[in-house]
């Protein structure tokens, strides 16, 4: 008897906690607001609402994410943070360090994350050996995504190398497309030198310059190429892409506007908001020169230690567990654009972004060429990559500057900051 109750005790321990016990809410703090990226949430906040929770939305408007930033900091200084926060690579050591962030190894064990997830992206999420973060996705940021209309009216090929997109870019110029569709923020003027670093330099000097912060590739002559190419892509930008989103830049390409935009594939999930069908009606290419190389972007929401009732610990445990369960990672990534984070994904029902993606991401990872996005948060502390954004944007948006002399001041500006 007394065995019985042992066994059916130890039974229960490990039966997940569901909402048949309370019905919490929580709160997610994110700045996925264009129509795209505002379905993907809806997503998860209907997977809540099914297991008896309420969802408070907590969004803040800015691709990237700065603006979000600020504002958890503010509620987390105050005291109240949210239930969960986007935060990614480095800014989860951060937070952790601080010690706002709590230990979600329960629901890991319970839902074997160990061995779902690859050891490189479990360990972005791991503060001190501990989960405090969950994965949602991969992000590929190397892209290019095309309107082949405009191409074809024009007579151009796809470019597949950067020489090949200037000469393809005048004759769109000439034939009074916008050749680049644009939005003239840091983040996304940081997004486009990534993927023409990414080029130049190749995948292994990208590392040193923007991971290992080697000096000697950040201040070369190879550096000095990376940003003469990156300022002659400013003559083909509109004058009105100054403070414009990322998404009304991909509107640009969807109405036939623009012939290009490099942007990673979260853009794929404005496309599909507009009824367009991938390989058909738009193309996701490589951006030009990288077509083996993979720089990822990692969504994930971390967890806050919470003074909130045991009805809201419960929903925040249900919240992490449901990141990661393969139902709402396929519907989820169907509509962000990303590809699941889980390994052991069926990926029958994911179209060929998605499927090439998921190939180039497995063989970039052999191959030495899967590297962090910086423009995303993903390589280096939040310090160092907004000094990086800063001298980007300021070099590319200055009408004077000098590409022989920015590397110097890339150096500088990384020095300070480390
Ligand atoms: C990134 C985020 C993506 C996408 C993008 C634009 O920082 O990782 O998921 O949402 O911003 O908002």
């Amino acid at each position: 008897m007394k065995l019985k109750y042992l066994i059916l005790s130890s039974v229960l321990a490990w039966l997940p906690m569901t909402s048949a016990i309370a019905a919490g809410q929580v709160e997610v703090l994110h700045w996925w607001t264009s129509s795209g990226e505002a379905k993907s949430v809806k997503i998860l906040k209907h997977m809540m609402e099914q297991q008896g929770h309420s969802w408070k939305d907590f969004a803040v408007a800015g691709g990237g994410g700065e603006s979000a930033m600020t504002v958890l900091k503010m509620r987390a200084v105050s005291g109240n943070p949210p239930t969960a926060a986007q935060l990614k690579g480095h800014d989860i050591q951060e937070w952790g360090r601080l010690g706002f962030l709590t230990s979600l190894d329960s629901v890991a064990q319970q839902e074997h994350w160990d061995n779902v997830l690859s050891p490189v992206v479990a360990n972005i999420m791991k503060y001190n050996g501990h989960y405090v973060a969950v994965p949602i996705n991969v992000h590929r940021v190397n892209w290019l995504w095309v309107n082949p209309k405009v191409l074809k009216a024009v007579g151009v090929k796809v470019p597949t190398t950067l020489a090949e997109f200037f000469i393809a870019a005048d004759k769109i110029k000439a034939a009074g497309f916008v050749v680049l569709a644009h939005g003239g923020q840091p983040w996304q003027d940081a997004t486009l030198f990534e993927s023409i670093a990414l080029a130049v330099l190749g995948s292994a000097d990208y590392r040193k310059a923007f991971v290992d912060l080697d000096m000697t590739v950040i201040n070369s002559d190879k550096m000095v190429n990376v940003f003469r190419q990156f300022k002659h892509m400013k003559a083909y930008i509109d004058p009105q892409a100054e403070g414009r989103h990322w998404n009304a830049a991909t509107e640009m390409v969807i109405d036939g506007q623009a012939a290009m935009q490099f942007m990673g594939d979260w853009a794929k999930g404005e496309f599909a908001q507009a009824g367009q069908q991938p390989g058909k009606d738009y193309l996701c290419v490589p951006a030009p020169g990288t077509q083996h190389q993979f720089t990822f972007n990692i969504d994930s929401l971390a967890f806050f230690k919470l003074k909130g009732t045991e009805a809201d610990n419960i929903a925040q445990y249900d919240l992490a567990k449901t990141l990661l369960m393969p139902s709402f990672q396929r519907v989820f990534n169907l509509n962000k654009g990303s590809i699941p984070v889980r390994l052991d994904m069926d990926m029958s029902a994911f179209d060929q972004c998605a499927l090439d993606s998921m190939t180039t991401f497995k063989q970039a990872s052999l191959s030495g060429d899967l590297v962090p996005s910086f423009s995303q948060n993903l390589a280096t502390t939040a310090d160092v990559q907004s000094a990086i954004v800063d001298v980007v944007s300021e070099f590319f948006n200055q009408a004077d500057s000098n590409p022989i002399l920015a590397p110097s001041r890339l150096a500088r500006a990384i020095k300070s900051a480390i």
